[in-house]
């Protein structure tokens, strides 16, 4: 079986994020997610996530290409993640291209172009206006 890996927020889930689930799971059969914990999101993003990080893993179970989440707790432990979950391939969004070609010893290191004009951010600030 091959596993595929992703990482994110995925906070007010939208349609680049479904996007960038669907392309990943064609890479292999079982798709995890890392999703990062409130504590990394507000360290990350420098703001709270508007949904909890269980309103965010249920939303991403609910989804057919999505088999399995998990916390990411720490940016820095891509390395453990990847072998603690026997992943084939990490799949990133290409706003991090190059940034993680040092994993290529133990996996498949694919960015994906994100979906163009949409984010979470782009969506808060659309609502407050
Ligand atoms: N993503 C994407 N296309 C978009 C937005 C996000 O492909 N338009 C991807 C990212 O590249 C990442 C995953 O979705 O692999 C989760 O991204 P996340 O940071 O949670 O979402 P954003 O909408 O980018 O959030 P923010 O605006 O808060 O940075």
């Amino acid at each position: 079986m091959k596993k595929i890996i992703t990482f994110g927020t995925f906070d007010v889930f939208h349609l680049g994020h479904l996007r960038i689930l669907e392309r990943s799971r064609k890479f292999g059969d079982y798709l995890v997610v890392g999703v990062s914990t409130d504590e990394m999101s507000i360290d990350k993003k420098g703001r709270p996530p508007i949904y909890s990080f269980s309103e965010r893993c249920s939303i991403l179970m609910a989804l057919e290409v999505v088999d399995e989440v998990f916390p990411e707790e720490s940016l820095e432990q891509k390395r453990e993640y990847i072998e603690e979950n026997s992943a084939n391939v990490l799949v990133m969004g290409d706003d991090w291209k190059g940034k993680f070609d040092h994993l290529q010893d133990i996996c498949s290191v694919i960015y994906l172009p994100r979906t163009p004009a949409i984010s979470t951010t782009a969506i808060i600030e659309k609502i407050r206006d």
